[in-house]
């Protein structure tokens, strides 16, 4: 198994090409077309006494102000969730749980005219004392959902491992640590927001819907179920929606206002979201408080470990899971790390806060656990005043250990921890940066270095471990290849920018010595392209790769009937190698995929169906488990709490790599996201549960300024199970790097004794632990 793959493409090209093409929702306009603004509600707690539409009607250009009211009296008031552990509220009705709840929408001939009816919409709220986070919320003095039967602000309890074991192995262990680590809530914050053009026919009685979906199938599976309208009726178009990073998987209000008010109206409805709409109301990330238990020998090896974690999922349980898994995979909290038991559980809440705890960047929960514990093991590393990369290697997972099964359930693929650490820290030259710190310690300046060896855990299915509203979570690619040896290739994820136009060539390329540059990629057109439950979670080249690679193969063993009867021989005398069709023993005698396609349409074998194209529904018989050894090394002004970011390196093992120019770009744009959870971003509400950073002046994304410049390289370990070894890398940066930059901010400040802080590490919060620090010495 070769390390990367492209190898057909390299004979004629650069194999790094990128190719693209695209229709953003912004250029979809429509005759007739109106548009939809949303009333939403000041208060994060409060009663909804009436609603008067009478003033916003009359405003010229308004067509419909829809209520939860009429959405109730039409049973299109609540949304299922994907795990169906809640259901969710289109529109506030009874009451409104959280500040910026959509109430109302209005729908008017222009974004204008609709922006200028909602403020005409004149509702009379009743403010209660809100809930603002889950361990005001475990009292249930306050129960938020008069919707329940069950009156307690508790969702779920959730656990896996050993609890009596790792319980006894911690009380007997020589050493222990124990720290509340809190994932802040953070946001996906894609620069182009969520929005839809629904469009009712009612001539042909067909809903076209285009929509900023990362799972368009599952969409139209929803919108059918819950509409009632046949899912053959309708047709959901995924435009390029800009940035995805699992923001654009559930289902929100503003959708489906939209598409009642098309289906009513029979006009075509818009509505994109602002800015502030998609900070407030979208489902966010993380919110996981987790109690972090580590026993350990007095020589560093880990004994056990266990994690409590209490989650905040806001006013709804809308956090996209799969069924099974109320709590995503955090059961990956184990890491890279051999415990010899553990036990993690979660115990989930209602506030009066945003729904959500969607998978921003990450498999379902793994970027909370992988912090969880490489945070866990430098506070143990400290305890135990070993080198952090000392205690990881002693503890890895051992490379011989693989397929290893995890104390929490997990199989591990593949991996080869201890030399991709080593790389990392040669490369990095690791130790003459532990002598650069001692002498700069000696000084009194704050360097830090900061490690993160994790292991992740994406691809989802299998579909008898995994589903999505019940549908089993496997994927899907349909190949077709036309006379002249070009094709079209269909999958059933929807890329927001992954790059699977150029990557899926690849892999249908190489698999059967085709260009890719002829092979055109097509997704997100469910009247086109097969079933597949859609791309997040990293899931694309794990299953739907997988899918591509085998329906390729099912064309070539086609083509290699036809190919021995071009070359008048016996199928068992034909042999696949250097991308062409050869007859065993007689060099030079060869046919290539063009030739045979040819033949497909124009000479195929007697009793031959004509055509070349096959379909492949992959459902996976594992995840994978990509790793990556993570170096970043800080420089902190004591006198300001700056942190300068000098270097950053990341050591990724994904697997077989498709296409190392757009595993780089992934890798870029995660680990700015993961230095922006690290140092600047929080969704914050005040003790009123007002949220107070609604916008991007208040809720800072990085731009280039403060980005630091990254340093990239890899190892690669297949895996076994993948028809070509992939594995997935799009959220490793995300997953792997925030524990990096916060190990080596601690670092710097261990000699003032500071043990933990959480993220975001903003200037201010480092500013204040050093003083306090100073001024207790
Ligand atoms: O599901 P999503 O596309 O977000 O994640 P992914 O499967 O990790 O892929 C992200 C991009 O990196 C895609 O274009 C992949 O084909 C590419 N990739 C690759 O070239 N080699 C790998 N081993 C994994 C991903």
């Amino acid at each position: 198994m070769t390390a990367s793959i492209g190898v057909a493409m390299k004979r004629k090209e650069d194999p790094r090409f990128i190719r693209g093409r695209g229709r953003y929702l912004d250029d979809i306009v429509l005759p007739n077309m109106l548009y939809l603004a949303l009333v939403h509600s000041p208060y994060p707690h409060a009663r909804i006494k009436s609603i008067d539409k009478s003033k916003a009607l009359a405003l010229p250009g308004v067509k419909a102000v829809i209520t939860g009211e009429d959405l109730d009296a039409a049973k299109l008031e609540w949304l299922p969730t994907f795990h169906g552990y809640d259901k969710q509220m289109v529109l506030a009705f009874g009451k409104a749980l959280y500040q910026y709840q959509e109430v109302a929408g209005v729908v008017a001939t222009s974004r204008e005219i609709a922006e200028d009816g909602v403020e005409l919409v004149e509702v009379e709220y009743e403010p209660l004392d809100p809930v603002v986070n889950p361990f005001q919320s475990k009292e249930d003095k306050i129960i938020l959902r008069d919707d329940r039967e069950s009156k307690t602000n508790h969702i779920y309890h959730w656990e896996v491992g050993d609890k009596e074991k790792t319980a006894a192995a911690l009380d007997s262990s020589a050493v222990r640590i124990k720290e509340r680590i809190l994932s802040p809530r953070c946001h996906p914050a894609p620069l182009e927001p969520c929005g839809i053009v629904a469009d009712m026919n009612k001539a042909t009685g067909r809903l076209t819907v285009y929509m900023t979906s990362q799972a368009p199938h599952v969409h139209r599976t929803a919108f059918s179920l819950v509409t009632g309208i046949p899912e053959d009726k309708i047709h959901f178009i995924s435009p390029d929606v800009g940035g995805g990073f699992g923001n654009k998987v559930p289902v929100y209000p503003g959708y489906v206002v939209a598409t009642v008010a098309s289906v009513i109206i029979g006009v075509p409805v818009k509505w994109v979201e602002t800015r502030t709409e998609n900070l407030t109301t979208t489902g966010f990330a993380r919110d996981y408080h987790m109690d972090v238990e580590i026993g350990a020998t007095n020589d560093g090896r880990v004994t056990a470990l266990k994690v409590s974690t209490t989650a905040d999922h806001g006013a709804f349980d809308a956090a996209a899971d799969p069924r099974k898994y109320p709590a995503g995979l955090f059961g990956i909290v184990t890491g890279s790390y051999d415990f010899p038991t553990a036990f993690a559980e979660v115990d989930a809440y209602f506030t009066n806060k945003a729904p959500g705890g969607i998978a921003y960047r990450c498999s379902f929960r793994v970027t909370e656990a992988s912090y969880a514990i490489e945070r866990s093991m430098d506070i143990l590393a400290r305890k135990l005043d070993m080198d952090p990369a000392e205690l990881r290697r002693r503890n890895f997972v051992a490379k011989d250990k693989f397929p290893y099964s995890s104390p929490l359930g997990f199989v591990y693929d593949s991996g080869d921890y201890e030399a991709t650490l080593r790389k990392a820290l040669d490369k990095i030259g690791y130790d003459s940066l532990r002598k650069e710190q001692a002498e700069k310690r000696k000084r009194g300046e704050l360097m830090g270095i900061g490690i993160s060896t994790f292991t992740e855990v994406v691809g989802a299915g299998p579909g008898k471990h995994f589903d999505i509203l019940g549908i089993k979570m496997f994927d899907s690619a349909e190949i077709r290849i036309h006379p002249t040896g070009s094709g079209i290739v269909r999958a059933g994820t929807r890329h927001q920018g992954q790059g699977h136009e150029t990557t899926y060539a690849q892999i249908v390329g190489e698999e059967l010595g085709l260009d890719p540059q002829e092979l055109l990629v097509e997704e997100g057109d469910t009247d086109t392209a097969p079933y597949g439950l859609g791309t997040y979670a990293s899931r694309s080249t794990p299953v739907a790769g997988a899918a591509l690679a085998m329906a390729a193969r099912r064309i070539r063993e086609k083509a290699k009937k036809i190919a021995a009867h071009l070359m008048e021989v016996s199928e068992a005398d034909v042999e696949w190698s250097d991308y062409k069709f050869n007859v065993k023993g007689i060099p030079g005698k060869s046919v290539t995929m063009k030739d045979v396609a040819f033949a497909a349409y124009t000479n195929p074998p007697p009793a031959t169906e004509p055509g070349l194209e096959a379909t492949y529904y992959y459902d996976p018989p594992n995840m994978t488990f990509p790793n990556g050894a993570y170096v970043a090394v800080v420089d902190v002004d004591r006198d300001t709490g700056h942190v300068q970011v000098r270097r950053f390196l990341a050591v990724d093992d994904c697997g077989v790599v498709v296409n190392p120019m757009i595993v780089e770009g992934q890798i870029h744009g995660g680990l700015t996201e993961g230095f922006a959870m690290a140092f600047m971003q929080q969704i914050v509400y005040d003790d009123a549960g007002n949220h107070l950073n609604t916008n991007f002046t208040d809720y800072l994304v990085p731009t280039a300024l403060e980005t630091p410049h990254w340093e990239t390289d890899r190892t690669v370990t297949p895996s076994p199970h993948h028809p070509i070894g992939a594995k997935g890398v799009g959220e490793s940066p995300n997953v792997g790097s925030p524990q990096a930059f916060v190990n080596a901010v601690m670092d710097a400040l261990a000699p003032l004794g500071v043990t933990h802080l959480d993220m975001p590490l903003t200037r201010e919060k480092v500013w204040r632990a050093i003083r306090e620090a100073e001024a207790k010495t």
